[in-house]
């Protein structure tokens, strides 16, 4: 098992993902968008999702992903691209479910996205979104996650970056509506929340 500080984050984010669409991993192809160094893939693919892709627009995440990839899965299962989510080099009907964490928030035309995620995923097909830990992360292990991730990322400057804001679960509900996706759940965490959505069959 790979250790990394943040695995905590998507093996609890995999099982809410799993409790809320009872998929069965050995039958699904899994994507993340804006997946960064593969953390989530690695956690899906090791939990027995079929394959697993991973996009994102940086280049350096990519190679990360890859490099984290290669060492631990066959490369039949898994992918790895450098792309924007706004356009995709998938076929039509390619995934069973899409994940995304913590990176909707920066892609600059939603409604265009998600009709680019609706035409890459298979009906019935879910995407699990959201920003933050996970409504499941129990609360001893989110304050250890979070210190950690601060002290990575700062250290011990005071500097805090900013980032955009989210629509409200209500909008992102409208727009995945717009693109053929119904909305499944609504999960709060914390001062965000989590968007369960499946494609319209
Ligand atoms: C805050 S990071 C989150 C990374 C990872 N999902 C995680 O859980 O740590 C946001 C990621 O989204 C990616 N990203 C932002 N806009 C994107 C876009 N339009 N298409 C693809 N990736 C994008 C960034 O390059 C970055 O790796």
């Amino acid at each position: 098992m790979l250790e990394h500080y943040q695995m905590p984050v998507y093996e609890y984010l995999t099982q809410t993902l799993l409790r809320h669409t009872g998929l069965n991993p050995a039958e699904a192809d899994a994507i993340d968008l804006g997946g960064g160094d593969g953390l989530w893939l690695y956690c899906l693919l090791n939990k027995g999702f079929r394959s697993g892709a991973l996009v994102d627009i940086d280049k350096e995440q990519i190679a990360a992903a890859a490099s984290i990839m290669s060492k631990e899965f066959a490369a039949e299962r898994w992918q790895a691209i450098a792309t924007d989510v706004v356009s995709m080099p998938f076929a039509d009907s390619s995934f069973d479910v899409a994940v995304s964490r913590s990176s909707m928030h920066f892609w600059p035309d939603l409604p265009a996205t998600w009709r680019e995620l609706a035409r890459v995923m298979r009906r019935g097909g879910y995407v699990f979104a959201g920003r933050g830990f996970g409504p499941d992360l129990p609360e001893d292990i989110r304050a250890s996650v979070k210190a950690a991730k601060y002290q990575t990322i700062y250290g011990d400057s005071n500097a805090r970056h900013q980032e955009p804001g989210s629509l409200s679960a209500e909008e992102l509900s409208s727009i995945a509506a717009g693109a053929g996706f119904s909305t499944v759940a609504v999960i709060p965490d914390h001062k965000a929340y989590w968007f369960l959505a499946q494609k319209n069959r």
